[in-house]
């Protein structure tokens, strides 16, 4: 299986996909609306959550933090600033709070152990320096903490389908990673399920040991 390899250029790669989501931001929230599978996908991560403490990293359009804030202690940090912005307004136009900021997933601006669970969808194939990332997510967690995260991966089995948008998404320029070095690399525990797009779409339930 071809794996993508780390950008040259890590800022540049942040930056050109920052410049997208910022054109495209307003679609991209009109898109997600629109498409029950990618909601289907989102909302799989919600009976995952544990704890009162959730952070969100790279909410994009706000779809989930939406609904975390109306039960959780919500924290939500991503790159763009127009995803920030949207999601403020979403907000306050129906008076639920979620502490929102712009930031790195590669250096993020909370304290050691201190999220409950964090919640990540497609959004890790978007990161240059996939180890840094997950270093700091693991820093950020406390111990017993769960990352619960859905992404593009090739589909176990290989079917054709699945392998094709797998690679769809790598052409797009997406990080397609094989996640288990990973996450064996950072001492977590974790399963991995095929939730969709002919086991494409992964849900990965990783615990901080
Ligand atoms: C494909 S979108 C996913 C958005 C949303 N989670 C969803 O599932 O619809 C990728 C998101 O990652 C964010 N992102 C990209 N690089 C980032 C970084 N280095 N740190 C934090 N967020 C980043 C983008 O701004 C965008 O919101």
């Amino acid at each position: 299986m071809n794996y993508v390899n780390k950008p040259k250029e890590r800022e540049q790669f942040t930056e050109q996909f920052d410049r997208f989501y910022t054109t495209f931001a307003r679609v991209y929230d009109v898109v997600v609306k629109l498409m029950p599978f990618w909601k289907r996908w989102l909302n799989a991560t919600l009976p995952h959550i544990q704890g009162q403490r959730v952070l969100e990293i790279s909410f994009g359009t706000g779809y989930l933090m939406m609904q975390l804030a109306k039960q959780y202690e919500v924290y939500g940090l991503d790159y763009n600033e127009r995803f920030v912005t949207m999601l403020r307004e979403k907000l306050a136009q129906t008076g639920l709070s979620a502490n929102v900021r712009q930031g790195n997933v590669e250096a993020m601006p909370y304290e050691d152990g201190y999220f409950d669970t964090i919640v990540n969808t497609m959004a890790f194939t978007a990161y240059p320096n996939g180890e840094k990332a997950m270093s700091e997510m693991h820093r950020v967690l406390k111990k017993n903490g769960r990352i619960v995260m859905v992404d593009v991966d090739y589909p176990s089995d290989l079917n054709r389908m699945g392998v094709l948008i797998t690679k769809a998404w790598i052409a797009g320029g997406d990080i397609v990673r094989d996640m288990e070095p990973l996450f064996k690399q950072f001492e977590f525990e974790y399963t991995d399920e095929e939730i969709g797009g002919f086991g494409s779409v992964h849900l990965y339930i990783t615990k901080k040991c």
